[in-house]
């Protein structure tokens, strides 16, 4: 499904070593038990993709991608558009890839932009992210000086993307997406620098066992970055919505950020800080021509946008930081 071999080079010989070589195990029950009815057509697409000289190479900035040395002709540049549309619904970006801007139904960078002030440094980190989705953050996390970047996610069609992308940035980045679950990770690497964990806490049904997840990745002292949606209120409140929330069928906690706050000390968090709140506009998450399908307009209250449409609040993103002891 993907190779590990360059993960597993990268690995060899550190504290990560014996629990990468696990991976492969996992890998392959996914691949046989798991693997998406329509993956083996993304692979075709994948293995169709033009090989393009790379021009300049952008982790660092809003549009992740690549220019080119020469630019591609309009016949060229539509027909890699419509490849890239094959891979539809592109939920997370930008990028911009040989001349076509890939307008994702999130304003990615803007998320990065809101942590960028709450990371420490990641040069020479080895960080994990957690529901990494197509791997946008995890190219700007590499951006940031990262050593190694290790995304998951169990979403296959993250994966293409993520493929498409590195397809197109280059194999030399020390960038990898493994299409896993948190709950298929080998147990309790306790190496990772860094671990980040957004937009998936409100997606579990037991919040603490994934704070207690996310901490057994981290090193002593490592540092874990966790975003998520909140209500307001102060600590001890908390939203389990009975029904859908802005149409999600799958959310199940919505803690206060002090609420959360709370839960990562409890949890074994020291310095713990709630870096950023900040509620979702319809600029952020919208309908593009990469993503048709509703979106956050679709989702709020038309007579009352600090509604969802079956009357909980409106999303709120907040961004907690803590130190694992
Ligand atoms: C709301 S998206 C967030 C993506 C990205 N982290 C961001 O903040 O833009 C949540 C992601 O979590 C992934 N996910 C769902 N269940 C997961 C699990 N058990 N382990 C890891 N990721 C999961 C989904 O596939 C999805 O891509």
């Amino acid at each position: 499904m993907i190779d590990l071999d360059p993960l597993l080079a990268h690995l060899r010989g550190s504290a990560l070593q014996p629990w990468a070589e696990q991976l492969t195990q996992r890998l392959a029950g996914v691949a046989h038990e798991r693997l998406h009815g329509r993956f083996s057509e993304w692979r075709a697409l994948l293995d169709r993709l033009p090989v393009l000289a790379p021009g300049r190479i952008h982790l660092d900035q809003p549009m992740v991608g690549v220019g080119d040395l020469e630019p591609l002709d309009e016949v060229a540049r539509k027909r890699l558009e419509a490849s890239l549309q094959l891979l539809h619904p592109w939920r997370k970006g930008p990028f911009h890839l040989h001349g076509v801007d890939i307008d994702s139904e999130w304003r990615s960078d803007w998320k990065w932009q809101r942590l960028a002030s709450a990371v420490g440094s990641l040069q020479g980190k080895r960080v994990l992210d957690v529901g990494c989705g197509n791997g946008y953050h995890c190219w700007r996390m590499a951006g940031a000086g990262a050593e190694l970047v290790i995304g998951i996610d169990p979403t296959q069609l993250f994966l293409a993307q993520f493929l498409a992308v590195k397809h197109f940035l280059g194999e030399q980045w020390p960038v990898y997406l493994l299409p896993l679950g948190i709950e298929d990770l080998p147990p309790d690497p306790e190496a990772f620098d860094c671990v980040f964990s957004m937009g998936v806490l409100y997606h579990r049904r037991s919040p603490i066992d994934h704070l207690l997840e996310l901490k057994s990745c981290l090193r002593a002292g490592g540092e874990l970055l966790l975003e998520t949606l909140v209500i307001a209120g102060g600590a001890g409140n908390l939203l389990l919505p009975e029904g859908r929330y802005a149409k999600m069928r799958n959310v199940w906690f919505i803690p206060s950020a002090e609420t959360l706050a709370g839960w990562l000390r409890r949890c074994g968090f020291r310095a713990v800080e709630i870096v950023d709140i900040t509620p979702t506009s319809v600029a952020e998450q919208r309908r593009t021509d990469w993503m048709r399908f509703e979106s956050l307009a679709d989702f709020l209250d038309p007579q009352d946008c600090r509604r969802t449409i079956e009357g909980h609040p409106a999303p709120v993103r907040a961004i907690l930081r803590g130190i694992k002891r």
